[in-house]
């Protein structure tokens, strides 16, 4: 008889951004002459870089012609954007990693939620609380959790890392076992960073006990921080035990184009298997890989040009984050994140839940942001504000939430 993949049912029934859609709907239709100012969602707001629309111009026309048409792409990405790839995110910075150990995809939401998939379902995975949901649900659909548990929020058989005040929103090195840890820095949600001595720590744990780090840095390009990290393989021993994921989404955009790669250094080998080999095999059969012009326009991205005004528009960002950092923190709000990372992870005031901030926030200034609790029990009591909107309606949402 046919079946449906039962895990499937157990995920959690409403997404947080729906539910929120449908508040600011239902306040929307009730206050016509608001003006609502969003800053909830991660999407980027500004156009594509001049150097990269140039660039997509240019690849375009190239498979209007026979002598440069491509049809599909290499397996693992176009050599041209893996070796750049490289040079600049990797060895200028001291890593060593080759053009072969990079997989060209469409975006690190894929990756994350594909990885595990090389991964036995026996495997126990641990997560940060609070957490970017693709982890968690990739792994539920996988039948690698137990059940959820609705008075604590959590899945049963997954370790849960608490990301609070007190630990710097950094997580503690579980003392039970977790085979695949998710790690994610600068952190969706929190904002906040891991310093290199830190992170080499979760390396050494790792490599001792055998388990694999998934570490996600599709914010790297917002550090600015002395001595933190931007890939995990600065950590002496990475090689044998992390798979980095990258993202073009947020340094350059790509959130409507789609591009990303992993990372699967050839010296990860789980039981006499490499996971290089693996993660290929799965790639080979299941993708096809990004389009020749968006691999195109990954590669400007590293031009001169491309990281000149790739530059400036992070700057703008991080002009938005330093506003709405400063304005809150000056009227007296408690807040962290904000900058080495475009979202800011406030405490709510008054010991006021996730959610009934975000009614006050809505209802009195016509702000929207992301309750904390969305990302798992210990984001309660918090709230993501994200720096990707417009300067100026920024501006004005933090002169709102000052006046509430
Ligand atoms: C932590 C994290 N990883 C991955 C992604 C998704 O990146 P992409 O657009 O490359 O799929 C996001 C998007 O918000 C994110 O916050």
């Amino acid at each position: 008889m046919l079946k449906i993949n039962e895990d499937y049912l157990k995920l959690r029934g409403s997404y947080l951004f729906s539910d929120i859609a449908k508040k600011v709907k239902k306040f929307e239709t009730e206050n016509p002459d608001k003006k609502i100012i969003r800053l909830g969602i991660g999407d980027v707001t500004l156009p594509l870089a001049p150097a990269i629309i140039e660039t997509l111009h240019k690849s375009v026309d190239e498979m209007g012609v026979k002598e440069t048409f491509k049809g599909y792409a290499p397996d693992l990405g176009y050599e041209f954007l893996r070796n750049t790839i490289v040079e600049n995110d990797y060895k200028s910075r001291g890593c060593e990693i080759y053009p072969d150990e990079i997989f060209v995809s469409d975006g690190a939401k894929s990756d994350s939620g594909n990885i595990q998939e090389i991964f036995s379902t026996d495997n126990v995975i641990a997560v940060c609380d609070p957490v970017y949901p693709v982890y968690v649900d990739s792994n539920v659909m996988a039948g690698r959790t137990g059940s959820f548990d609705e008075l604590n929020g959590q899945w049963s058989d997954v370790v849960y890392m608490p990301c609070t005040a007190e630990n710097g929103f950094c997580p503690e090195i579980p003392n039970m076992e977790a085979d695949i840890i998710y790690l994610c820095f600068p952190n969706n949600p929190t904002g906040e960073v891991i310093s290199k001595d830190k992170l080499q720590q979760w390396v050494d744990h790792a490599n001792k006990t055998g388990a694999v780090i998934i570490y996600d840095a599709a914010y790297e390009a917002y550090i600015s921080g002395e001595n933190i990290p931007h890939s995990i393989y600065e950590c002496e021993g990475a090689r044998t035990c992390a798979i980095e994921l990258r993202s073009f989404s947020k340094n350059a955009g790509f959130t409507g184009l789609r591009l990303g790669f992993a990372v699967v250094p050839k010296d990860l080998v789980i039981g006499g298997t490499k996971l290089n080999s693996l993660w290929a095999r799965r790639h080979g059969t299941k993708y096809n890989g990004a389009p020749y012009i968006v691999q195109r326009a990954g590669e400007a991205v590293y031009s001169e040009a491309g990281k000149k005004q790739i530059k400036e528009q992070i700057a703008y960002y991080m002009a938005n984050a330093s506003y709405i950092y400063n304005g809150l923190k000056d009227a007296g709000y408690e807040v962290y994140g904000g900058t080495n990372s475009p979202y800011i992870w406030l405490k709510t005031p008054n010991e006021m839940s996730s959610w009934e901030f975000f009614d006050t926030l809505l209802s009195k200034a016509a702000v929207v942001g992301t309750p904390g609790v969305g990302f798992g029990p210990h984001g309660e009591g918090y709230f993501r504000l994200t720096a990707f909107g417009d300067k100026d309606a920024t501006k004005e949402a933090v002169e709102r939430i000052l006046k509430m």
